[in-house]
């Protein structure tokens, strides 16, 4: 503290030194630059550019991506890089060029070609992520202006979406790419369909139809790399000028940037405990996330020792200050020039630098930040410590050269070096002849993740021998630091390179990597197995290499196994292709009928080029204050008291809300009031709103939050799984049961009964844009206005009403878009909007607040969890004959909309099988964590994925090939649903017949088959999955829309409906609604927002339901409207539109109309098991083939056939948008995405880092979508169907293709018959199923015997 205050008086005394640097060309004095304070929040905030986004403030979506341009007056160069304006400092630009999205074009000025072509290949749906990826795209074209396809996807690694699928991206900037990458197959002639303009043939039904491009690529701007902006030439003169010290005085940081190495020394002589801050990637994270202070910054960015690249007669030194994109390009220009036996280390940095974050940070990232911050899972210094590589450090003074081993590391996040100590340089040795190295990570996701377990292994042998002359091995992810495997190495010594040394070094590994079974990271058991499968991974690449260096010596030594050979291949990303197929309106069709027409979203180009006004980007009012949550960091406990005094003393305060300030009522909720908005005298899960601090500015206002000091009194039980719950019998009411057949006498008719369970786990929305809302008091007659983020605009007005205890006219919500949704802006977005209501109508002032995304993700809640166990009777040939179901959810804290959820699983336990005996008992648990909700699905992709278990289970039971099962239970027009509703229009054996056709499947299961014969470690596996999917809200009243059409005196349209827009196309699709029911071009056609005061008491944006709804209500607005205007085009019939509604306005006639539409003929009940729930099904089937890594747990999504019925598309680009987007965020919910929750109710997954959502690498390297043709649906506008939630599911097939490529392994053990695999089908579940004699090697701990850091909840 004397510190800071010594330093606060110093700033006083000296003001800090003026920033200075360009913004797309515009010079920028900043006279007062905050250390704190990032470029993205300057952007914003300080400048007004909210094209750049703002996801996840931990580098790892790429939402904030912008380009940085320096001038290097040694090498008299510009170069341009990609960089995360959230973990850019501010301070660290002096003398930069920023360009964002709004510098390189606009939809008012000129498009980029990077903003037209990611708009018009339907390659931005929510548009949030879309800047980023823009700037990503941007960066790479400025550097190299002809990429090829790898390039471009490795501009990608460092960005996320949510919403596309990535497909269309890949697709839409293909086209600047030199190579074009594959085509799919789609070429005809003259090469790939990319140039020549040619889709593939569609064959089906013995008949040929063209399917038709979803764009124009002939429409595209050329690039012209001479057009774009400049470095701004006085920026190079500044640049070219002596450097100085530089110091930015903040409010509690002091930054300086020293100009050469002795001044750094000295500096860091004077402050000891000063962070020298390079790329800010780690130092950032712990300042926003870990709430650490370091009051005195010194960047040594700059300092010419700290950058130098020096070739040694030992290796390659390289300065502490390296960027991890410069040191990958230093070490391949080495592996390109040297002989390869000297370079094996190099080699391996290379592949951990592979997949090392995004190109944003390794842009940025130092490698002595690397190895300074000491984390027991950096990817490279197992690399450096197991090479053995050389650090020089120095202190004013004093220089020493130390050696990388296990005394490096001291402990948790420590180095040996001294506090005055920096670190100068690295050296990474060259190999010789005879020692091979390797490197290997395993992580939860291929790009841009951190380590399960990461390692480096380096091996010398004696001359002319496969004889150890020395040994090391190094990993990370396996204790606090970084450790070597010292033991089993000296038993290595000597020892020749066989099979016995391979056992024996397994066993010694088994032996020496033990962990506890509590140990922080969890997945204890495949850590321990992965140091094993990595050595034997090694082993057999060493092998291989000695069996080709020692035959050309004359010497032979066993070569590896050709079934094995694929255990020592590195994983490859190929470049994806794909095809879309679909039904083209028909020749002769009226073009300006755009019913049908692929046209693009209509938010598309201004999404790209940033202009596209998200909730946050709305400029601030005045006098605006900003809010932070304070939550609850106990699972169930009693409030016993809050100080705020701290918080209060934070500047720029001006108020702590909490349940006292609610003038109205504390009870809220969006079926029944059973929550808080801020809880009164108890807490019921982590992250329960407790108050919030209301500050001058969101800095100030969660560095008070954090202030807060609340003192609790836990209370017993805490309840955080489901099986907690059910042995707490902690279940919310009802208990719902459906049953259909005689289930017991099903039972005793069939051949065999089997008992199966399966769990799946949750997961987070991730919408890119996270929950915000800014609430502006009007100052009379209690009216508040709301602008949100919500899927639900009118139960947001509602229940803020309710919580200010005024009526709904006095509250208006308006929705211009969201960046996402998914269900997760459903009804817990209300709770933040009803917090910031209250916190503004208290201030008296607009408050504003957008979550961060840890927050977002602690306090919403997401997919609930399901746990299902099942019992099956079936038949020797595979028919099912009964089933007996019980699901459990996990629903968190309140009701919120659990009970929909789970009829809607229990509405879809049967997936699309005809199970004549059925019965389905249906419990949501009533447990300590954030209430679960809506997501994309709404349960019934957990209630069919429980299905296909049982299918599965089934199939492995009789021996019979899966599909053949699965087909022999499939639904047939006209049978009857568990809920006995009939199947009318039933088009799932078409979609069936035809997936397998465009999926080859008969060919590629030959092939499968033929390749696990051959191969030992890698295998594969193929599923083909059906969906059938429910359309409509269960809860009956919701089936209804609104819409408000006006017509204006000059003939333009404001179109008003009761949807909200997230990206999924629905205003684009109204539009069209409108334009064709009006006779009218869609650019007549307006819609500004979605707002409670131009359409009441709307349903929420969900269900997939919203076409159907509110186009309904569009098109019946427009009729009347048609109506009014009919004699006045009887009248004038050669008229135009504008003639119409001009005579018709002089006419007096109301050119204003609004529609309504509720949904014909719905309404089930439970008890009678009697009645619709449903209008209509959605359809559609999918085939995939995967490859996974028995060894490490990886696998590869190989195939993806979709083929899906739409009724008659509205529009094919949205829909196969839909399908694409759809089908990726399933992928993610069955492989990927893991909530990872303590035994105590602590969510410890709260961001990208930790939370893996499907990345640009993700996607099937094959991808087929086709619309299914000739399918109208008779119940919906225009013949159309649903398609926001259920392609979803199909995701399942690549689950089940997983579990059939496991199965496979695992035949290789003599394993067969069924086995559980919990959903999703994590690397670690991958590995664990695939059981061989090193799983064996480390078993799990009995259970109940030690507490585990993770528990499934
Ligand atoms: C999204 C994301 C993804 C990431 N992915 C990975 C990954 O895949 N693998 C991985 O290993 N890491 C990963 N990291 C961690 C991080 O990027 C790296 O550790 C990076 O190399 C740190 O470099 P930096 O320059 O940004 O460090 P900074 O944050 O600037 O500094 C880090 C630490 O090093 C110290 N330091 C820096 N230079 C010196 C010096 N010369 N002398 C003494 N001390 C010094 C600083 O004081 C500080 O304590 C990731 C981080 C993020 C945010
Ligand atoms: S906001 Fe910067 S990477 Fe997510
Ligand atoms: S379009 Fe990419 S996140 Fe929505």
């Amino acid at each position: 503290m004397s510190f800071i205050m010594e330093e606060t008086k110093n700033k006083l005394k000296s003001p800090g030194d003026d920033l200075v640097f360009f913004v797309n060309g515009k010079k920028i004095t900043e006279k007062n630059a905050e250390p704190e304070k990032t470029l993205l929040t300057y952007l914003r905030r300080s400048l007004g550019l909210t094209g750049t986004k703002l996801g996840c403030a931990e580098g790892g979506c790429g939402a904030c991506t912008v380009m940085v341009s320096k001038y290097h007056p040694h090498q008299n160069q510009i170069i341009h890089y990609a960089v995360n304006a959230c973990l850019a400092p501010l301070c660290s630009l002096h003398h930069c060029a920023v360009t964002t999205v709004e510098g390189i074009g606009s939809v008012a000025s000129k498009l980029h070609p990077v903003q037209e072509r990611i708009a018009k290949a339907h390659g931005s749906q929510c548009g949030f992520c879309t800047p980023g990826i823009v700037m990503s795209m941007y960066a790479l074209l400025r550097n190299n202006p002809q990429p090829n396809m790898h390039d471009i996807q490795e501009a990608f690694q460092g960005n996320l979406c949510r919403c596309t699928g990535y497909r269309p991206i890949l697709e839409g900037y293909r086209t600047f790419a030199k190579d074009g990458g594959c085509c799919g197959g789609k070429g005809q002639t003259n090469g790939c369909c990319m140039t020549n303009g040619h889709v593939q043939e569609h064959v089906s039904d013995n008949s040929t139809l063209p399917a038709e491009k979803l764009y124009d690529q002939s429409e595209f701007m050329p690039l012209d790399p001479t057009q774009e902006i400049i470095f701004p030439p006085e920026l190079m003169s500044l640049s070219k000028q002596p450097q100085r010290k530089l110091r930015f005085v903040g409010e509690r940081v002091l930054w300086i940037q020293p100009c050469s190495l002795e001044e750094l020394l000295e500096l860091k002589a004077t402050y000891p405990n000063a962070k020298l801050v390079v790329g800010n990637t780690e130092v950032g994270i712990e300042m926003k996330f870990k709430k650490l202070l370091y009051p005195v910054i010194l960047a040594p960015a700059y300092i010419p020792e700290l950058n130098t690249i020096q070739h040694t007669q030992d290796g390659i030194q390289v300065g502490a200050s390296v960027t991890l994109t410069v040191l990958g390009d230093v070490l391949h220009a080495a592996v390109k020039k040297l002989p390869a036996h000297q370079t094996e280390v190099f080699k391996a940095v290379l592949e951990q630098l592979r997949w090392f974050a995004g190109q944003q940070i390794r842009n940025v990232a130092a490698v002595g930040g690397n190895i300074m911050t000491a984390s027991p899972i950096s990817d490279l210094n197992p690399v450096f410590m197991a090479a053995g590589c050389k650090l020089t450090v120095m202190s004013k003074g004093e220089k020493r050269v130390l050696e990388m081993d296990d005394k490096f590391f001291p402990g948790y996040r420590k180095t040996i070096l001294k506090p005055e100590e920096i670190l100068l340089s690295i050296e990474i040795p060259y190999t010789r002849k005879g020692q091979y190295f390797s490197a290997f990570k395993q992580s939860p996701r291929k790009e841009d993740d951190i380590a399960i377990v990461t390692c480096g292994m380096n091996v010398l042998f004696k001359e002319q021998s496969n004889t150890v002359q020395s040994i090391r091995i190094s990993y990370g992810g396996m204790a606090p630091v970084t450790v070597l495997a010292t033991a089993t190495c000296n038993r290595l010594l000597n020892r020749q390179w066989n099979k016995e040394l391979l056992e024996e070094a397994c066993a010694s590994l088994a032996e020496e990597m033990i962990l506890s079974p509590s140990a922080p990271g969890g997945m204890v058991t495949y850590r321990r197995t992965l140091t094993i499968s990595f050595f034997y991974k090694f082993f057999l690449t060493v092998q291989h290499k000695l069996a080709l260096d020692l035959q050309m010596e004359g010497l032979t030594v066993e070569d590896v196994r050709p079934e094995c050979a694929t255990a020592t291949e590195l994983f490859q990303l190929d470049s994806p292709s794909s095809v879309q197929l679909y039904q083209a309106v028909p020749a002769g069709h009226n073009s300006e009928d755009v019913v049908g027409q692929p046209i693009m979203h209509l938010s598309a180009l201004k999404q790209a080029t940033g202009e596209a006004i998200y909730c946050d980007d709305i400029p601030c009012y005045e006098n605006e204050l900003h809010l932070a949550l304070v939550t609850s960091t106990k699972a169930h406990a009693l409030i016993k008291s809050i100080d705020t005094s701290d918080a209060m003393a934070v500047p720029g305060v001006v108020a702590f809300v909490s349940a006292r300030d609610i003038p109205g009522s504390n009870m809220t909720g969006p079926v029944v009031y059973d929550e808080t908005v801020f809880a009164d005298d108890k807490v019921t899960c982590v992250g329960h709103i407790v108050g919030a601090i209301v500050a001058d500015t969101q800095a100030h206002a969660q560095r008070a939050a954090k202030a807060v000091k609340i003192s609790y009194e836990e209370l017993q039980p805490v309840i955080v799984t489901i099986q907690d719950a059910i042995a707490n019998k902690s279940f919310f009411q009802p208990v719902r049961s459906i049953e259909r057949g005689e289930v017991a006498q099903g039972f005793k008719d069939s051949d065999h009964i089997l008992h199966g369970e399966m769990h799946i786990g949750g997961q987070e929305q991730f919408y890119l844009e996270t929950n915000c809302t800014l609430a502006v008091p009007r100052g009379e007659d209690g009216e508040m206005e709301l602008f949100v983020s919500t899927q639900s605009a009118s139960k947001t007005q509602a229940l803020v009403a309710k919580a200010l205890g005024v009526p709904a006219n006095r509250v208006v919500c308006r929705v211009k878009r969201m960046g996402g949704g998914f269900g997760g802006k459903e009804s817990r977005s209300t709770i933040l909007s009803t917090v910031v209501a209250v916190a503004a109508h208290t201030v008296k002032r607009p408050v504003r607040c957008m979550l961060d995304r840890d927050e977002d993700m602690l306090v919403t809640g997401g997919r609930h969890p399901f746990f299902g166990h099942y019992k099956v009777g079936y038949m020797n040939d595979g028919r099912v004959m009964a089933l007996d179901v019980t699901l459990y959810s996990n629903a968190g804290n309140s009701l919120d909309l659990s009970l929909s959820i789970l009829e809607r699983a229990l509405f879809h336990m049967d997936n699309s099988y005809n199970i004549p005996n059925i019965r389905g008992t249906g419990y949501m648990c009533k447990t300590n964590l954030p209430s679960n909700s809506a997501f994309r699905g709404f349960g019934g992709p957990q209630g069919m994925m429980i299905a296909e278990s049982w299918m599965s289970d089934v199939a492995l039971s009789c021996g019979l090939p899966a599909e053949e099962v699965r087909r022999m239970n499939m639904y047939k027009e006209g049978d009857f649903t568990p809920f006995n509703q009939c199947l009318d229009q039933f088009t799932i054996d078409r979609c069936w017949e035809e997936c397998l056709q465009l999926s080859e499947f008969k060919k590629r299961k030959d092939a499968v088959e033929q390749y696990n014969r051959q191969h030992r470690w890698t295998k594969r596996g193929l599923s083909i999955i059906p969906t059938k999917f429910g359309i409509s809200f269960t809860a009956v009243f919701l089936n209804q829309a609104g819409a408000l059409v006006l017509v204006y005196s000059d003939g333009s349209v404001l179109l008003t409906h009761g949807g909200t827009e997230m990206g999924q196309g629905l205003h684009t699709k109204m539009v069209q609604v409108a334009s064709k029911t009006l006779g009218i071009p869609c650019s007549k056609i307006h819609i500004t927002e979605t707002s409670t005061n131009t359409v009441p008491n709307t349903s929420p944006t969900a269900a997939s339901a919203s076409s159907d709804l509110n186009g309904m209500a569009v098109y019946n607005a427009c009729q009347t409207l048609l109506q009014r205007l009919q004699p006045y085009k009887d009248k004038n019939p050669k008229g135009c539109w504008e003639d119409w509604v001009n005579a018709a306005y002089f006419d007096r006639v109301n050119l204003s109309a609004n529609g309504f539409y509720k949904t014909p003929d719905l309404g089930y009940d439970f008890d009678s098991n009697s009645g619709r729930p449903f209008n209509y099904f959605s359809y559609g089937v999918a085939v995939s083939e995967v490859e996974i890594d028995c060894l490490t747990g990886s696998h590869k999504n190989l195939h993806t056939s979709i083929v899906m019925d739409v009724g008659k598309s509205l529009n094919p680009a949205l829909d196969i948008g839909q399908v694409e987007g759809g089908f990726m965020q399933g992928l993610g919910l069955f492989t990927l995405e893991e909530l990872r929750y303590s035994p105590d109710g602590y969510l410890y997954t709260r961001g990208p880092g930790m939370y893996k959502i499907p990345a640009f690498g993700d996607i099937p390297i094959e991808l087929k979508v086709s619309l299914l043709r000739d399918a109208p649906n008779d119940k919906a506008i225009f013949s159309s169907k649903a398609v926001g939630e259920p392609p979803l599911f199909l995701a399942a097939s690549v689950f089940y293709a997983i579990k059939d490529a496991i199965t496979a392994a695992r035949a290789e053990s003599g394993l067969t018959g069924p086995f559980r695999l919990d959903s999703p089908a994590t690397p670690e579940r991958i590995r664990n199923a695939c059981e061989d004699k090193f799983t064996k090697m480390c078993p799990p701990a009995d259970p109940g015997t030690f507490t585990p850091w993770a528990v499934q909840v």
